[in-house]
């Protein structure tokens, strides 16, 4: 039997944050008719089962993008929704990738930078068990096309508005319930954020359009708690200090810096990340800084329409 006891808590009522053993965290949105499941991890244990031990309503399964630790489990559901933009992704990608990187987060969270954010140092799964590859009867979903500004109505009152915010893939989108004043933003804002996906400033005007938005939410949870608790929103300065970094990139102020070693190994200035297969096609990185703020972006890739900034 796979594991349901993932690390969960109810942050606010009918909220909740669902922690795929500190891979990824998913939220569960419950309104008075339906339910929204967003994202679905690694794909480690029965994250279906998990829900329906809160809640037997009417599920709506969205992906904010199409990354490994996103869309692992979503062959559980019949039906997901994603960005046009992201739904080539492998749902999932292979186990041999995932096996990978779900051993490297164990021993980053037990280790280095994300220690004081980790639920546990033991880990209630395990790796050959619960991390597999689907049954020939776990088919692929349905999928449905996210557009921007969709609207979801769980019931109640509790509708959750989906809104671009390409930068971190091309298809990254954020989600908006205004009632309980909470966005979902999915891998679009971290204090380690990568955006080396899109010209930086594009990501630059997807977040100052997020931040034009504060005025209808209080807290930002993103799609990992490895700098914050799990159940807490990002601090406040994490959407201004990456939109500071973005608008010094736009401006051509590039002081590349090495990024802290969370996957224990050394990273150049600059590094080509083209031979990384999570990541085709985007090229050179570096990593610029400000506060505890590391933005990755593509050097070559600043300006939207292809020249370099002055
Ligand atoms: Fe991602």
């Amino acid at each position: 039997m796979l594991t349901k006891l993932y690390p969960m808590v109810q942050f606010r009522p009918d909220t909740w944050e669902i922690d795929e053993f500190d891979c990824a965290s998913m939220f569960l949105l419950i309104g008075t008719e339906k339910a929204m499941l967003i994202d679905t991890g690694m794909g480690i244990g029965d994250l279906r089962g998990a829900v329906e031990m809160i809640t037997r309503k009417p599920l709506i399964v969205v992906l904010s993008h199409g990354h490994i630790d996103h869309t692992g489990n979503a062959r559980q559901f019949d039906e997901v929704w994603i960005h046009r933009k992201d739904a080539d992704s492998p749902m999932p990608d292979s186990l041999q990738r995932r096996r990978s990187d779900t051993e490297h987060i164990a021993r980053r969270q037990k280790s280095s930078i994300g220690a004081p954010y980790t639920m546990f140092h033991l880990y209630p799964y395990d790796i050959n068990v619960d991390l597999r590859d689907p049954s020939p009867d776990e088919k692929m979903p349905v999928i449905h096309e996210l557009k921007d500004g969709m609207q979801f109505d769980l019931g109640g009152g509790r509708i959750v508005t989906a809104y671009e915010c390409p930068g971190h893939t091309p298809g990254e989108m954020v989600f908006l319930d205004e009632k309980n004043r909470i966005l979902f933003a999915g891998d679009a804002l971290n204090h380690n954020l990568l955006a080396a996906s899109m010209p930086a400033e594009t990501t630059l005007r997807a977040l100052k359009r997020i931040q034009d938005m504060s005025g209808r939410y209080d807290g930002i949870y993103n799609g990992h708690h490895d700098f914050r608790a799990l159940g807490m929103p990002l601090d406040d300065d994490c959407l201004p200090t990456v939109i500071e970094i973005l608008e010094d990139a736009v401006h051509g102020h590039l002081a590349p810096c090495q990024t802290p070693s969370f996957w224990g190994q050394d990273i150049p200035l600059t590094r080509e990340i083209s031979d990384m297969p999570a990541f085709p096609g985007m090229g050179k990185m570096i990593t610029l800084r400000r506060g505890r703020c590391w933005v990755h972006i593509n050097p070559d890739s600043i300006l939207e329409n292809g020249s370099s900034p002055s």
